[in-house]
């Protein structure tokens, strides 16, 4: 039987190098979160960090357009009534093409915006006379670009399976059921694949958004088990026994 290596052989210069180590990256760790809290927050217009803020950063939100933010904003008072704005944002929703919007929104706009937006009033502000120029307005906000989730994804699997890997590295210094320890220590690089392909499919299907936390967390967590599991034996845990297992 070969004899492996736990934390009862490991000298006291070794655990004090770890001890620092997982200290440091479970500091680190909360500062990711509050990092995350601070990127995303508030993106879906509400204060505070939500599913809608997941969902809005990497899918999008496909109906805030500057022209549907417009008239449900600072532009509503201009509008007739509550069945015009409905027009205009149905028309949003359906693609704004132009012959809808020479049917239906076009009247609505000549009555009651190109007052202002229009050559004419001599405004800086786009002239609503034109399709093109309102359907500019329309072009929805599409959530992450693939650029930039390919850059974001490459950081963080270099720079996360480095972590894993040394914080995996002490743990299995620890004396658990082997079971367990194989888990804990596999897991977190699974929830980590999951966690980043789902930035990708969240583009497409924003229900997609829940795998992306719960990955995420799940991630955490076994992080977490693992530092302080290997905190607790590394300087309060007595072996009872040899191991003989890795
Ligand atoms: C009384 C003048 C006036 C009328 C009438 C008016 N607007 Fe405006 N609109 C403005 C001004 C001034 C701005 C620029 C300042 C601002 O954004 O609040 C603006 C800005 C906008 C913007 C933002 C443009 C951008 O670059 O993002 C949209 C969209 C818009 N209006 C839509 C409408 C619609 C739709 C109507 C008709 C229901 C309308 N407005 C009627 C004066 C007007």
């Amino acid at each position: 039987m070969p004899k492996y290596r736990r934390f009862s052989d490991a000298s006291m210069s070794e655990k004090m190098l770890d001890t620092m180590f997982l200290i440091t990256i479970g500091i680190g760790y909360f500062f990711a979160l509050a990092n995350l809290y601070y990127t995303h927050q508030g993106r879906d217009g509400k204060p505070g960090l939500s599913m809608d803020d997941v969902i809005d950063a990497y899918y999008g939100s496909h109906n805030q357009t500057r022209l549907g933010a417009a008239i449900n904003g600072p532009m509503e008072p201009n509008l007739p009534n509550e069945a015009a704005k409905r027009t205009i944002l149905d028309w949003i929703q359906h693609g704004a093409t132009k012959k809808e919007w020479e049917e239906k929104v076009k009247p609505i706009m000549d009555n009651n915006c190109i007052v202002c937006h229009s050559a004419q009033s001599g405004l800086p502000i786009p002239h609503f006379t034109k399709y093109e120029n309102v359907v500019a307005l329309t072009k929805t906000d599409t959530g992450a670009t693939i650029p930039t989730l390919v850059r974001v994804s490459h950081i963080h699997l270099f720079g996360i399976a480095f972590i894993l890997f040394f914080v995996g590295r002490i743990f299995i210094l620890c004396e658990i059921p082997v079971l367990l320890k194989r888990t804990v220590m596999v897991v977190p690089f699974v929830f980590l694949l999951m966690d980043i392909s789902s930035w990708y499919v969240t583009k497409i299907i924003p229900g997609f958004a829940y795998v992306v936390v719960t990955a995420g967390g799940l991630l955490g967590v076994s992080l977490g088990f693992q530092i302080l599991v290997s905190l607790w034996q590394m300087w309060f845990y007595r072996p009872k026994s040899v191991p003989t297992e890795l």
